[in-house]
């Protein structure tokens, strides 16, 4: 049964050419909302628009760019007056240990996860500000802005402050009836991390972490993130949720494993 929550919304998504801001855009022209996808891959756009029609308005953009990020949240003012949900999903990571790690490779990281949730956050709570309806806005962070990565530096930092900034836009914003909350995705089955689902012994050892056993489809991380920007969650913001299959509780020794030793 469709819920159509979205019926007559508009929202804006961005890194809506692949993974689970693709699956989003899906999901939110399926219930029925107008969405404006960013992504810096033009190509990746046009397929989606092929695949999801007018309904979908795509727009190139680098979210790192505020002059990119301002015209980008200026289309969906001039075509639609409004905005009701965005979902700030494009992200990213240049990976390498402290003691070596260039700093544009630090500035890269950093700003393609912290500060572009910032930029998007300020002209798409400008426009629902503006527009009067209140909104809801979801940031995706991930379980690194929790548990350290060995390599991720910059990303586990930058996703950190992805939580921290969420609850700051909550409390700022929610005189104007707009809800900022964030995500906290585990392993989730994208291009992302395609590298580590081709090799075996290392997806193994990821999924040996995961009580539920697999990686997450960019469906199950798009449908909580849903909820969040739904009428459903209106009382929430200003918190995170973790969607991980169980991986942050599972950290503690499974003594288990001794019982058949
Ligand atoms: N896949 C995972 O296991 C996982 C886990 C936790 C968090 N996340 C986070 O989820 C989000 C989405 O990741 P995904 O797994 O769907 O990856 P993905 O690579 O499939 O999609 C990311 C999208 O962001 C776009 N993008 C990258 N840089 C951009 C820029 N400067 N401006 C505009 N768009 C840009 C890419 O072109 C791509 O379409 C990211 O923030 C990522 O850090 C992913």
């Amino acid at each position: 049964m469709s819920t159509a929550r979205f019926g007559g919304k508009v929202a804006v998504v961005t890194g809506a050419a692949s993974g689970i801001g693709s699956s989003l855009a899906t999901a939110l022209v399926a219930e029925g909302a107008s969405v404006i996808g960013l992504d810096i891959d033009e190509q990746g756009l046009g397929k989606k628009a092929a695949e999801l029609g007018d309904s979908f308005v795509p727009v190139t953009a680098d979210v790192t760019a505020e002059a990119q990020v301002a015209a980008a949240i200026g289309v969906a003012a001039e075509r639609f007056g409004r905005l009701d949900a965005a979902f700030n999903v494009a992200g990213g990571s240049r990976i390498g240990a402290i003691t070596d790690m260039a700093e544009s490779d630090w500035d890269f990281t950093v700003d393609l996860v912290q500060k572009s949730v910032f930029l998007c956050t300020k002209h798409e709570a400008r426009l629902m500000r503006d527009s009067g309806n209140g909104g809801a806005i979801v940031n995706i962070s991930s379980l690194d802005g929790r548990i350290p990565m060995p390599g991720g530096s910059p990303y586990a930092t930058g996703k950190a402050g992805v939580v921290m900034f969420s609850k700051n836009a909550a409390l700022e914003l929610a005189p104007h009836r707009i809800r900022v909350n964030s995500v906290l995705p585990g392993l989730v089955d994208t291009p992302l991390v395609a590298a580590v689902m081709a090799y075996e012994p290392a997806k193994q050892m990821f999924l040996e972490r995961i009580p539920l056993g697999v990686a997450a489809t960019p469906e199950q991380i798009a449908e909580p993130c849903l909820f969040l920007a739904s009428d459903g969650a209106s009382y929430i913001t200003g918190t995170e949720l973790v969607v991980d299959g169980g991986w942050e509780i599972s950290n503690f020794p499974n003594l288990a494993k001794l019982a058949g030793s």
